[in-house]
């Protein structure tokens, strides 16, 4: 039976949760492929509002079993913390499934990402400061702890050994910084081991079972293309695969098993940390985003920047995850302007770029060319079908369809479960990703 993949199309923070939730009605298993508690989603479930970093989202659904796949990587104690509170608010986080292959992250990692953003100034990435990067550097290096390590003292405390050698010499010679100590590291590691031992298993397994099973899988993705590793706007980038591609390896699934694949966007465009950004906005239609957006990270309350919907960008995204359909999120947010633009392509040094362009250079110092579109000036909180869509609304969606090339098959227009619709037939007539 084909999964589901759902991913992010600009920079992270399209609203993902929001999707998840629209298919949970019908999906088995929810399986995290990448990233880390580097994520944020928000779920607004009736009158409960829940934030989720690492945890899958299928948490939330009684019917759906959560899966944390090979490809995460894993602070045992924010996933303790996590999986606390949720039982605090009394959902049950038994069914949730960690793979043994995920890496751990590490005390040293959260301080080696502090620590090298410091040193980089301001060229700095960034980071959210989790410890993601360097937890991934080490499992390139293999050198990485997972969390199979967990259930077994020994090979736990000579692999740490091995690592913190490297580790306290890095901090105390270059960054000038206190040694770890290992039998504190140790002690904690072995006890949160102790408490999800029962959740470990592997997963990949559990996942091609339960395709072969004719079971519906989603896999949920974490950031969003252009936060990439191999295919964004490195290096800001984050240190995972967040691309339709990333769901078979972070998961063990085969590439035919991912048929559906959803991208997600925002109706226009944010960003968090350091990099380019084209269509950022200017100011004082930024400040409006932000404030009608609540444009505040989930992870670390920071502002976003925000612009235009980045059609270039997008067309870029939908092509690398061969999108078969895209959702567009948070379009009342649009609402407030007069006029709504979109960058239709970039120009630089006199050149237009339709495509996204294959040289950094050419894309740090692009400019946006915008088409500008009346707006509707009206709130569309209460939509519930296209109908209700004001005509200006409608022509916006179709003309993102027909730049990003991909059918848009919903639209939400706020925070509530129930404020998404559906969108007609003739939203469906672009679909030219080798589909
Ligand atoms: P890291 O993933 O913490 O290493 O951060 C690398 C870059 O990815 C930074 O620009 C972060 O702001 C960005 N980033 C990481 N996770 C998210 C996310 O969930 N949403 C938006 N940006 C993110």
């Amino acid at each position: 039976m084909p999964g589901t993949a759902l991913v992010g199309i600009q920079w992270g923070d399209e609203g993902k949760g929001k999707v998840t939730d629209l298919l949970a009605a019908s999906t088995d298993y929810v399986v995290r492929y990448q990233g880390g508690n580097n994520a944020g989603h928000t779920i607004v479930v009736g009158s409960e509002k829940y934030a989720l970093h690492l945890v899958p989202t299928g948490i939330l659904y009684p019917h759906c079993i959560p899966v944390i796949g090979a490809g995460v990587v894993v602070d045992p104690q924010v996933l303790i913390e996590e999986l606390d509170a949720l039982e605090n608010r009394g959902i049950d986080t038994t069914r949730l499934l960690l793979s043994g292959n995920a890496h751990l992250i590490m005390p040293y990692h959260l301080e080696l990402d502090r620590v090298q953003e410091r040193r980089l100034g301001r060229n700095r990435l960034g980071t959210t400061k989790r410890g993601i990067g360097p937890a991934y550097a080490d499992k390139a290096a293999r050198i990485g702890l997972r969390v199979q390590d967990l259930l077994d003292p020994k090979i736990f405390s000579a692999k740490l050994e091995v690592a913190l050698k490297e580790k306290n010499l890095l901090l105390t010679r270059v960054y000038g910084r206190l040694p770890l100590d290992k039998r504190a590291v140790e002690d904690s590691y072995l006890e949160y081991g102790k408490r999800l031992t029962a959740n470990i298993t592997d997963t990949s397994a559990v996942v091609q079972r339960a395709l072969d099973d004719g079971k519906e899988i989603l896999f949920e993705g974490a950031q969003a293309a252009l936060l990439d590793l191999d295919h964004g706007t490195y290096p800001f980038v984050t240190s995972s695969n967040p691309v339709a591609g990333g769901a078979c390896t972070g998961s063990g699934a085969g590439p035919r098993d991912v048929t559906r694949i959803v991208g997600i966007a925002k109706a226009y465009c944010t960003r968090v940390g350091s990099g380019p950004f084209p269509s950022e906005a200017d100011p004082a239609d930024a400040d409006i985003l932000v404030e009608a957006g609540g444009e505040y990270g989930t992870t670390t309350g920071r502002k976003r920047r925000c612009g235009w919907f980045d059609a270039v960008a997008a067309r870029y995204a939908a092509r690398l995850n061969t999108l078969t359909e895209m959702v567009v999120t948070k379009l009342d947010v649009l609402s407030c302007f007069e006029a709504v633009k979109i960058c239709s392509a970039y120009e630089h040094a006199g050149e237009r770029f339709e495509e996204f362009p294959p040289n950094q250079t050419v894309f740090n110092k692009a400019s946006p060319v915008y088409e500008s579109l009346p707006g509707w000036g009206k709130p569309l909180g209460q939509a519930r079908q296209a109908s209700d869509l004001p005509k200006e609304a409608r022509a916006f969606l179709e003309r993102l369809e027909e730049l990003v090339r991909t059918p848009a098959t919903w639209a939400s227009v706020g925070p509530e479960r129930d404020q998404i619709l559906e969108l007609g037939a003739p939203h469906r007539k672009y679909s030219q990703h080798r589909g």
